[in-house]
């Protein structure tokens, strides 16, 4: 089985997925078309031209720029099936989508357009592709708590179709710590708890999202590696980090695919796992991120199979949802 196949064959989980991250430029364009929006690109091309990105926040501009395409419940339903679809086509059994109602109540959309779009598209997925899935709402972190507390009050009516909450967007000078009481308010309504930290920001935001955010998972985390008591920790207690490793070169939080730490993550027993992030901008989705960090890092079989057990391990699903894609999982070649 050539490596291509094999991958596409693993049973996995995509947990650190940004839904508005998988506009591609021609859906961006049909939708500005439809909704007489103007973007900042005369054509698709330029669009993807624009794509070099020197770091996060080069990207998040252009990311929340791209988003304003979007408007309706059906936009958003178009954009998660166009992700259900390439998701199939990747070996995704189960897919966990950040969302990020802000930027779009911020320009007048409600959060029941969105929620109800991708909420449809989940349902659609799981009818045509056996796809299940769950939707975390990020909050954007260059805002103020009263500002992600305004978030929470519009979602509080639709908890229940609602499985956890992130945090996302700007993270240098944007610690867990300003965070603290919007978190503690989330875990009391039952809802799973996540954070981006150790992307761009330093291991001490790891730190922080553990301890007084109460995190899960960590999204990203690969800047743990210069903290050995983190590190250790982080194995220890089996957090698992969801890494992102084609998004990782083109924010430049590595200089190339083979200077990744994710190999020596992994062989210093952590949990990690694989996923996207924003695959319309960072040129690959699921799959191509596990293959291409297989060759640049030279992962055996054996390691791309311990990376979806890991995403499956760690996804927010039941025992009884899990146990038959561990079983599939199984059944593969070392
Ligand atoms: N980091 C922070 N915020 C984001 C990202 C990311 O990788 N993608 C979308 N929002
Ligand atoms: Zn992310």
């Amino acid at each position: 089985m050539d490596l291509d196949t094999f991958v596409r064959a693993l049973p996995k989980a995509e947990l650190h997925l940004h839904i508005e991250g998988t506009l591609e430029p021609e859906l961006m364009f049909a939708l500005a078309a439809r909704n007489r929006i103007a973007l900042p690109w005369k054509s698709v091309e330029e669009t993807r031209a624009a794509y070099a990105f020197s770091d996060l926040q080069s990207f998040l501009d252009l990311y929340y720029a791209g988003a304003a395409a979007l408007c309706h419940e059906q936009d958003f339903f178009e954009l998660a099936m166009a992700y259900f679809a390439r998701a199939h086509a990747d070996g995704v059994v189960h897919a966990e989508l950040f969302f990020d109602p802000q930027t779009h109540t911020a320009r007048g959309v409600a959060f029941e357009t969105v929620l109800d779009g991708l909420e449809r598209a989940c349902r659609a997925a799981q009818a045509r592709y056996g796809i299940s899935s769950r939707l975390i709402l990020c909050f954007l972190r260059h805002l103020s708590e009263d500002e992600g507390f305004a978030a929470l009050e519009a979602a509080q009516p639709h908890l229940a179709r609602l499985h956890g909450v992130g945090l996302d967007s700007s993270e240098k000078g944007h610690p867990p710590a300003k965070f603290v009481r919007l978190f503690a308010r989330c875990r009391e309504l039952g809802l799973h708890l996540v954070a981006h930290a150790g992307e761009e920001g330093p291991p001490a935001y790891i730190v922080e999202a553990l301890e007084l955010l109460g995190v899960e998972r960590i999204d990203h985390g690969v800047r743990a590696a210069e903290d050995p008591a983190l590190l250790a920790r982080l194995a220890r207690e089996q957090v698992p980090l969801t890494v992102c490793p084609l998004s990782n070169v083109k924010l430049r939080v590595f200089p190339n695919l083979a200077a990744h730490n994710l190999k020596a993550l992994l062989d210093a027993g952590l949990k990690v796992t694989i996923n996207s992030d924003d695959p319309a901008y960072f040129g690959g989705y699921i799959a191509q991120n596990y293959i291409d960090t297989a060759e640049a890092l030279g992962l055996s079989r054996g390691e791309l199979k311990r990376i979806a057990r890991n995403s499956l391990e760690a996804a927010f699903v039941t025992e009884a949802e899990r146990a038959p894609w561990l079983r599939r999982l199984a059944t593969l070649p070392d």
